[in-house]
Parts: C-alpha cells; sequence; structure tokens
C-alpha cells in the first residue's frame, strides 16, 4: 500500500483511538493504521461482500484477523461496539451524510469526500462538529481534501465553507482556474463573487 492519501487519512487519527473504516474496500487503512501505526483495534466494514473478500484476503496475508473485524454492512448500521473515530474516505457527500445521519456517532470523525466539499462542511457544522485540522493531498494527478472533526460548535466564514480551512496554495489556484472556465462559460453572478473573494484569499496565503 503506497498511497499517500491514506497515509495523510492516518495521520490524523488521534493514536490507538479504536476506529471504524466505513467503505474500507480492501482494507488499506486498517492494515496501514495497524503495521505501520501501532493501532491496536479495527473495525473495517463495507456493504459489498465481494469486495469484502478481497479485505479478508489481505487482512489473512499480514496475518491481522484478530484485530481487525470486518462487517458487512451499510454505513454504520447493526454496529454494535465501541469506536472512537469514523473514518469516511473515497465516496460522495450525499452518501457521507446518509451514513453519518443513521448511525451512533463519536468525538472524532475523519472524512474525505469526492464531491460537493462546501455542502458537506455546512451538513457537519449544523450535525455538530468542528473542523480540528484540513489538509490537502495530490495524488496520481487527483487532488483530496481530507478533513478531521471533532465534537464541537463552531461558525464557519464564507472562506472556511468554500475554500477550506487548509491553506493550500496549489489545490486553491487549481480550483480558482476551474472556476474561471466555468464562470467563462457561464457567468453567474455567485460565480464571480466566488471568484473574486478567492482571488484575494489566495494573495494573502504566503508562497
Ligand atoms: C471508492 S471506495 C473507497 C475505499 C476506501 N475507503 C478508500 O478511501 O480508499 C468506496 C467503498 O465504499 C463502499 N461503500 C459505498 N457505500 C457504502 C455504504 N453505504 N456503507 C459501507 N460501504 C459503502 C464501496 O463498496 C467501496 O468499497
Amino acid at each position: 500500500m503506497n498511497s499517500s492519501r491514506i497515509q495523510k487519512i492516518a495521520s490524523l487519527i488521534t493514536k490507538d483511538n479504536i476506529v471504524i473504516d466505513i467503505g474500507t474496500d480492501h482494507a488499506y487503512l486498517p492494515i496501514y493504521l495497524i503495521t505501520k501505526l501501532g493501532f491496536n483495534k479495527i473495525i473495517a466494514t463495507d456493504i459489498s461482500q465481494n469486495v469484502l473478500k478481497q479485505a479478508i484476503a489481505n487482512i489473512q496475508k499480514y496475518h491481522l484477523e484478530g484485530k481487525i473485524k470486518i462487517y458487512c454492512t451499510d454505513g454504520l448500521k447493526n454496529i454494535n461496539e465501541k469506536y472512537d473515530t469514523i473514518v469516511i474516505a473515497g465516496m460522495g457527500t450525499n452518501t457521507i451524510k446518509n451514513i453519518l445521519s443513521n448511525g451512533s456517532l463519536c468525538k472524532e470523525i475523519i472524512l474525505q469526500s469526492n464531491n460537493e466539499l462546501p455542502n458537506l462542511r455546512l451538513f457537519m457544522q449544523d450535525f455538530g462538529y468542528k473542523i480540528i485540522k484540513e489538509e490537502v493531498v495530490l495524488e496520481k494527478g487527483k487532488y483530496y481534501v481530507i478533513i478531521k472533526y471533532h465534537e464541537g460548535k463552531e461558525k464557519l466564514s464564507y472562506e472556511d465553507i468554500y475554500f477550506g480551512k487548509h491553506r493550500n496554495k496549489e489545490y486553491l489556484t487549481y480550483l480558482f482556474n476551474k472556476k474561471s472556465k466555468e464562470y467563462s462559460l457561464n457567468k453567474r453572478n455567485d460565480l464571480k463573487i466566488y471568484l473574486e473573494k478567492l482571488e484575494r484569499f489566495i494573495e494573502k496565503i504566503p508562497d
């Protein structure tokens, strides 16, 4: 497993917490947490029985059957175990919102959504979680934003919601160029305001 995205997600999890990795796929994150970072117990779930066959094979390869508990389920449903950190990565914001709305939550949540980040940030604010840290990773030419949450209240600004708290200048410049193209095709006023604010925001970030 050589994914800087997975490694960054792992680095944001509070050490020794019991983690539930939802949508574990190949179980790369649980295996990395145990073999490289010394975590002791991980719960790994996926909605697909088929996908879990590969996860189980990987877990067996590393002899981690005693440390990684597998469930085939939708999100957090039917999980009657204690956990300290929920990780949901590689899914869309709507799926993430559905999963979090239908399960028992905990103090720490780490999210990596593939789309609609402003929507996710607003949802989490309303849900009673505050951003502890945001990180951006570039992997195979694609940017990923990873957000660490703890239970708590906060009032996000326009910039927090639309640009994030990470201050990654390269990613924000990429966003600016993407939105500029959108604006050249569709001269919406909200896009104009977004671009003006983003330009000022980027200027203030030191190189
Ligand atoms: C793109 S993969 C991401 C895998 C891994 N989390 C990562 O970040 O590399 C998405 C995984 O989530 C699973 N999944 C999708 N919806 C789910 C749900 N509601 N509950 C649990 N797993 C789900 C899929 O079966 C798939 O294995």
